[in-house]
């Protein structure tokens, strides 16, 4: 117990997840009506760039901006504090998101109930279950029609390697859609469509009384019945120490739009999610609760402003208590700083905070200072682990177009590496700089950037690459060895690891079939 044990276990700190179009700020906003933070529907801007926008990136960039002061949405409800962080819905910025999960403890995971589990919310989940994160799945849109609840439920537990457990059942869908039993708190909860008010429900113990034909139509309640009859005998009993483990995931059936079954999701994550974990240093584990402060940067924003080159840095508070003016130690800097204008983000405000605590989000402004993945603490020598980079889809070598700016262009491409905007590898055989991304709009928004920032000037060259795997080996020899026969294929990335760049998917099958004592990893944390 510590002195700040109370604050810090009535911290819910956790991400929205989906493919985008499936809800995800639909039921964001409904989460913040609850918790008072705003009042009408349509008040939280969409983080999501629009379709029609991904040609005109400086158009996303300046939706992204928008999204500064969205990315994190804290508010009181029922006596929890609640971290929303929002991440970004393109799916050229899935390295954002992916690093946003390692600054939760726990995950939504939103679902359209037509399309089921979708591309996105695969490749989130596999971050998800590599952190071995607590997962809550929301099916949305029951007010359209959509798959037979239990194929979707097949669906995800083979989709997402996940074992499900529903903890409310829908009545009906689309037209026909009457609502939900939610098993959890054993009650009745009546659809009445609308975008603003909260739906009343029914006390329901005994789905078997004949009181239920009273408020549905007898086929609905006779299906309800044997459906949750189904459910009982197929579906283990739901265990909450299984779900913080992230072995199981309770399902809740709604529709953000309608406002209909926010509320009993809400209620049960504050009951079932986790106040913050324990986070895992190079050093020792770091328990929330002890009394010195300790934090990891997860994000870096960039300042909008071209001619101000100023970002805020996101702060993971890991543990104790941030204090506004005192002293904490940058580690890799050795070196120690003050932060005079810390901000938290309540709601839709950004305002100065004079402290937080373990679980809370803060922003820093900085000038540089800071790059992804760096620790702050109260003194102690931390490095917090747990930001890994995942191999890029995408590969250009990156060449100077004005001979008079190498420097400037060097810079530039340090900078934004750190900030995390893309992968940075270095061809160890001819020494040409290669950028990996996730998606063909960064290559963009680095270029852009470079030439607005720094002043610098970069084309891009096609190479045609597949993956690029973080290697290792016990045997050191076998490792020398690999790096002779695949020299021209050896790179470091910006922390100077090997990094083998596999030009096919046949080839790097090869690879790991001639060499049995190599360990290829498609994440930089293993
Ligand atoms: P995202 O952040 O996951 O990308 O999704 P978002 O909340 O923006 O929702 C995508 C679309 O789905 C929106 O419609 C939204 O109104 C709709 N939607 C969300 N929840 C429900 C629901 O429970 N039922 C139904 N029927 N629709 C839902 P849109 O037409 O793309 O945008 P808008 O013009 O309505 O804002």
């Amino acid at each position: 117990m510590s002195q700040y044990s109370e604050e810090i276990e009535r911290r819910r700190t956790f991400a929205i997840i989906s493919h985008p179009d499936a809800g995800k700020t639909t039921l964001t906003e409904k989460l913040l009506l609850f918790g008072g933070a705003i009042h009408v529907a349509g008040a939280v801007k969409s983080n999501k760039i629009k379709k029609t926008a991904t040609s005109d990136w400086m158009e996303i960039e300046k939706q992204r901006g928008i999204s500064v002061a969205t990315s994190v949405m804290a508010f009181d409800y029922s006596g929890h504090k609640i971290n929303i962080l929002d991440t970004p819905g393109h799916q050229d910025f899935a390295e954002d998101t992916f690093r946003t999960l390692t600054a939760v403890d726990s995950v939504i995971i939103v679902i359209d109930t037509a399309k089921g589990v979708e591309a996105q919310t695969r490749k989130l989940m596999e971050v998800c279950r590599m952190r071995k994160t607590p997962v809550i799945v929301f099916v949305n849109k029951m007010d359209r029609d959509g798959k037979d609840p239990f194929d979707l439920l097949d669906e995800i537990e083979e989709e997402l390697h996940i074992n499900v457990r529903p903890l409310s059942w829908p009545i009906d869908m689309g037209q026909r859609f009457r609502g939900v039993y939610n098993i959890y708190e054993q009650k009745l909860n009546l659809y009445t469509p609308s975008k603003q008010y909260v739906t009343e429900n029914v006390e329901f113990k005994d789905i078997n009384s004949p009181e239920l034909e009273t408020y549905i139509e007898p086929e609905q309640a006779e299906k309800l019945r044997s459906d949750i009859e189904l459910i009982e005998g197929v579906y283990p009993e739901f265990d909450v120490a299984t779900y913080l483990k992230g072995d199981i995931a309770p399902v809740f059936f709604g529709s953000a739009l309608n406002n209909f079954g926010v509320k009993e999701l809400l209620d049960c994550f504050i009951n079932i999610a986790p106040s913050p974990r324990p986070v895992q240093a190079v050093e020792r584990m770091v328990d929330p609760e002890e009394d010195n402060f300790s934090g990891f940067i997860f994000k870096i924003h960039a300042n909008m402003d071209p001619n101000h080159r100023s970002c805020i840095a996101f702060v993971k508070i890991c543990s104790g208590r941030f204090e506004r003016n005192a002293n904490y130690k940058h580690v890799r800097f050795g070196k120690m700083m003050r932060f005079s204008s810390p901000t938290a983000f309540m709601a839709q405000k950004k305002e100065v905070v004079d402290e937080a605590f373990a679980g809370d989000i803060i922003g820093l402004p900085d000038t540089g200072n800071f790059k992804i993945g760096d620790t702050l603490t109260s003194g102690e020598e931390l490095h917090f682990k747990g930001l890994p980079s995942f191999s890029p889809e995408m590969f250009k070598y990156i060449e100077n177009a004005d001979p008079m700016k190498a420097k400037q262009l060097n810079k530039g491409i340090e900078q934004l590496m750190d900030e995390g905007v893309a992968q940075l590898f270095t061809n160890q055989f001819n020494g040409r700089k290669i950028i990996g991304t996730v998606g063909q709009l960064q290559f963009e928004v680095i270029q852009y950037r470079l030439l607005h920032e720094y002043g610098a000037q970069c084309k891009w060259e096609p190479i045609s690459l597949y993956k690029a795997c973080w290697i290792e080996s016990d045997n050191a020899t076998a490792l020398e060895n690999f790096k002779r026969r695949k020299a021209q294929y050896m790179a470091i990335d910006k922390e100077g690891r090997d990094v083998y760049l596999a030009d096919s998917g046949y080839v790097l099958m090869m690879a790991q079939q001639d060499f049995p004592d190599i360990k290829f990893h498609f994440t930089s944390e293993f």
